[in-house]
């Protein structure tokens, strides 16, 4: 049943309290649930959520038994009849008994090697127990674990820890989605804090016996995370201990469970021989993510699902903040709009197009999205840039302030800034509201000394939203004079008309506009400006952002025009060489300059302008432009090939990850021309997996990495995070026509293990990163894809939920890839069983036909 924000209601009964007793047995555990609660007001009736899984063994009230026909129950649901209940408050008991290792979806509690562990965001703690699983019901937990599991750990403060007994006591309310169990034979890597009011919290990064040397980074990452929050949020940890978890079986990345956080065991573990510099980073941002949900999030949380951006996005937006001040900002924000681009433009383009807080769902787990994180996040920095640094400063403190304890709504975000700030943000919330990417044009006119820029907005329909009204978009614009000083420093433009213009006054000769400085909003600029232009900007724009922009359109230009048989590149080429010798750029912007636009980013591109991407044509065009790059440069790309060599022992920090960045994008060129002759001596002399990977990745794609797959392999066949590597690296960088036939073979090794998420996602994954290869115009591609995910759905559909989202562009291509598309996507929706996760996704899809 669909599920719609218009109907939300409060649940009539407070829930005072939450005792928990388990007793863990891998066939059989036993779970006993002392709830007490208070009705809110007047007699209703007791709806609990408890999932077909949950075999019940008793249930009182207050004691007693209540009748057996005031308790009835469904699939989803347990109601006790408000007759059977007392007036004012009543203690629930119940015992149920569950298998976690049955458990083969990974939500609720199962069992990962061997050990106990949970995940109950959104919906999964109904599979644990019958209750009301709703985020707007909070309450203290205690919780009592029996088990022979060396370690036993749950949410909040430990209070007793015995021989095959372990009691926790959580004393902050909490739903029941950040609820957490791990029990199993795990060892620490331990640390302490002391938070800026002295309290002392002792740290663990828990791991299995072997993997304590790969745990070092993520504790390094946690205290940067803890101290950089009371730094710049003034937020202090709020418990004695603070423990994560790191597990092999994951369906996502990781999870904020109050106090004891649960990571994929990939955003935990790295050590420089299996991990790679975008692996420590990312590692570094996820503990962070996680860690400042302790305030956004779980002191403050969710009124209902439709709110899941106050969180996300708020939290996404903090490590975004948090990564640019351990790093690069400029860097990281570019790194941040091309993730943006690559998913969230391509989901608002789409038949899954959905707004930031969408109204209505089936499945709530098919809405973690690009569009409620990242653009979640973009529409704060919009926030920020309108406020000012002054006023979000303000608005947060009055946020914390105002809502700390309460499960919270967009509306109680927006009015906390209307309050501190004074500005109406009536108009802004459509940015909450309403689906699809912003068009926006700017065109110029001078006369006299005034230049003046006439923009226009306009958004193209998405499901279900056909008019869209115009938003508040801030535009952030600097000019350039002719020879090449800024003349007018960034000003922030702020447009909320269809139409609008601004004029610069008092200017001597006609200046080059840098706009949309630092991605000031999420949208597609178009303006009519020529290469020359670009390559100005490219060379003296003063805004990273605008610079490396102005290289990415160059390129994009050329690309397309290639892949429509027409000439180009000539501009960019240059203006590239020019760029790439400039010693005073960070050596990772120049890196990222050097990197050609993808293949889906060019398809997006044609689509946009119009036009029906054609995969091989894109292929050849990007080949070719890459070639060209490579002739052209060859002196230059070898110097810098040979300059970045990063000296001593690797190290993971910003600097030395920069210059590998850059001897890696000079690698990729260079192996266009020679053969292979670098990447392979790279790949047989370097140890750490940053350089390992790229050489290996660079041999692939030349056909001729049999030599080095099965060294990495050979060393690395018990390492599962590097053999996940390898299960992608093989059909991601393959030649298109290869792609499908090596991933059909991977697929049927012994050691394709595709119940575990990560090799899933490596294989399958790897497959539909392949642009020209997944979208095969036989469509052995869709049809490969689509077989596994019918195999996986009901074993798992949140994962086969997930990743049928490689259809979502199917209504771009040509008629032949349409028609073989939706073949596969309607097999799906044909299939006995669907889970409602595939269902909903697959009919969403199949309803742009
Ligand atoms: N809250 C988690 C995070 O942002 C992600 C949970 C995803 N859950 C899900 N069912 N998809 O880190
Ligand atoms: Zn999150």
């Amino acid at each position: 049943d669909r599920q719609f924000l218009a109907d939300y209601r409060p649940y009539p009964f407070i829930l005072e309290q939450t005792r928990l007793e388990f007793t863990l047995a891998p066939d059989a555990t036993r779970v006993r649930a002392d709830l007490t609660f208070r009705p809110r007001n007047g007699s209703e009736d007791l709806l609990l959520d408890g999932g077909k899984n949950l075999h019940l063994i008793s249930l009182t009230i207050d004691g007693r038994e209540p009748a057996a026909d005031q308790v009835t129950r469904d699939d989803e649901r347990l109601v006790i009849a408000a007759a059977a209940l007392p007036d004012g408050q009543f203690t629930l008991a119940t015992e149920v008994e569950i298998n976690p290792s049955a458990n083969t979806a990974f939500e609720g509690l199962y069992i990962s090697n061997g050990m106990f562990c949970t995940q109950c965001e959104a919906e999964g703690f109904r599979h644990i127990t019958f209750y009301p699983d709703r985020p707007d019901v909070m309450a203290p937990f205690q919780v009592t674990i029996h088990s022979d599991q060396p370690v036993l750990l749950s949410n909040g403060n430990p209070v007793r820890q015995e021989e095959g007994l372990a009691e926790w006591h959580d004393p902050w309310p909490k739903p029941a989605y950040l609820f957490a169990l791990v029990a199993g034979d795990l060892v620490a890597i331990e640390d302490r804090f002391t938070t800026a009011s002295g309290r002392d919290v002792a740290l663990n990064v828990w791991v299995r016996p072997g993997d304590e040397d790969r745990a070092g980074f993520a504790m390094e990452s946690l205290i940067k995370s803890m101290k950089w929050d009371e730094d710049v949020y003034r937020r202090e940890y709020d418990l004695d201990v603070f423990n994560i978890v790191a597990v092999d079986d994951f369906n996502m990345g990781a999870m904020e469970n109050k106090g004891l956080n649960i990571f994929n065991s990939k955003l935990v573990l790295a050590s420089p021989e299996t991990a790679t510099d975008a692996d420590y980073e990312r590692i570094e941002s996820v503990i962070a993510h996680e860690y400042f949900h302790n305030w956004t999030g779980n002191r403050i949380t969710c009124r209902d699902w439709f709110q899941l951006c106050l969180k996300e996005g708020l939290t996404v937006f903090r490590d975004q903040q948090f990564t640019s001040d351990m790093r690069s900002a400029s860097v990281k924000r570019i790194g941040d709009v091309q993730a943006l681009r690559a998913r969230q433009f391509r989901e608002d383009q789409g038949p899954l197009a959905h707004p930031v807080r969408p109204e209505e769902y089936e499945e709530i787990n098919n809405f973690y999205t690009a569009t409620v994180y990242e653009k979640g996040a973009e529409v704060i920095g919009m926030l920020k840039r309108l406020v000012g640094d002054d006023g979000y400063a303000r608005a947060l403190d009055l946020y914390f302030k105002r809502h700390d304890g309460e499960a919270a709504t967009i509306e109680d975000w927006l009015k906390v800034f209307e309050d501190a700030t004074g500005r109406d943000l009536t108009q802004f919330k459509r940015w909450y509201t309403d689906a699809g990417t912003p068009r926006l044009t700017m065109r110029e006119t001078w006369e006299n000394g005034r230049l003046t820029l006439h923009f226009t907005q306009h958004t193209p329909p998405t499901p279900g939203q056909n008019d869209k009204p115009p938003r508040v978009i801030p535009i952030a614009v600097g000019l350039i004079g002719p020879n090449g000083d800024e003349i007018e420093p960034t000003r922030m433009l702020e447009m909320s008309e269809a139409k609008q213009e601004f004029s610069f006054d008092g200017l001597g000769a006609r200046p080059v506009v840098s706009a949309l400085r630092g991605f000031s909003a999420p949208v597609i600029l178009e303006r009519n400006i020529d290469d020359a232009t670009r390559a100005f900007l490219l060379a003296h724009d003063t805004d990273p952002f605008a610079r490396w922009e102005a290289g990415r359109e160059l390129a994009l230009h050329a690309l397309t025009a290639l892949s429509q048989g027409q000439e180009g590149g000539a501009d960019y080429i240059g203006a590239i060489g020019q760029l790439a010798t400039d010693e005073d750029a960070d050596p990772a912007f120049r890196a990222l300059c050097l990197n050609l636009p993808g293949e889906e980013e060019i398809a997006t591109r044609l689509y946009a302008a119009g036009a029906i991407p054609d995969p091989d044509a894109i292929h050849d065009a990007r080949n070719r432009l890459a070639r060209r790059m490579a002739e052209t440069h060859a002196n230059l790309l070898s110097a810098i090939y040979d300059q970045m060599v990063v000296p001593g022992p690797y190290s993971p920090d910003a600097d030395s990850a920069a210059r590998r960045a850059l001897r890696i994008s000079a690698l990729g060129l260079l192996t266009r021309i020679d053969g292979g002759e670098r990447a392979e001596v790279l790949f047989g002399i370097t140890s750490n997996m940053t350089e390992r990977m790229a050489a290996l990745i660079c041999l692939v794609r030349r056909g001729r990495g049999g030599v080095a797959l099965s060294a990495l392999h050979d060393q690395f066949k018990d390492n599962r995070l590097v053999m996940d590597k390898w299960f992608t690296v093989q059909p991601m960088a393959a030649p298109p026509a290869d792609a499908i036939a090596i991933a059909r073979q991977l697929s049927e090794r012994r050691d394709f293990d595709w119940k575990n998420p990560n090799r899933f996602r490596a294989l399958l994954g790897g497959l539909a990163a392949n642009h020209a290869g997944f979208h095969a115009a036989d469509g052995k591609g869709y049809d490969f894809l689509a077989e596994w995910l019918m195999k996986m759905d009901p074993i798992n559909p949140q994962i086969a939920a997930r990743m049928s989202t490689a259809f979502e562009t199917w209504p771009r291509y040509d008629e032949n890839r349409r028609k073989r598309a939706l073949a596969a996507l309607e097999r799906m929706a044909a299939m006995k069983g669907i889970s409602r996760n595939l269902r909903e996704m697959v009919t969403r899809m199949i309803a742009a036909g």
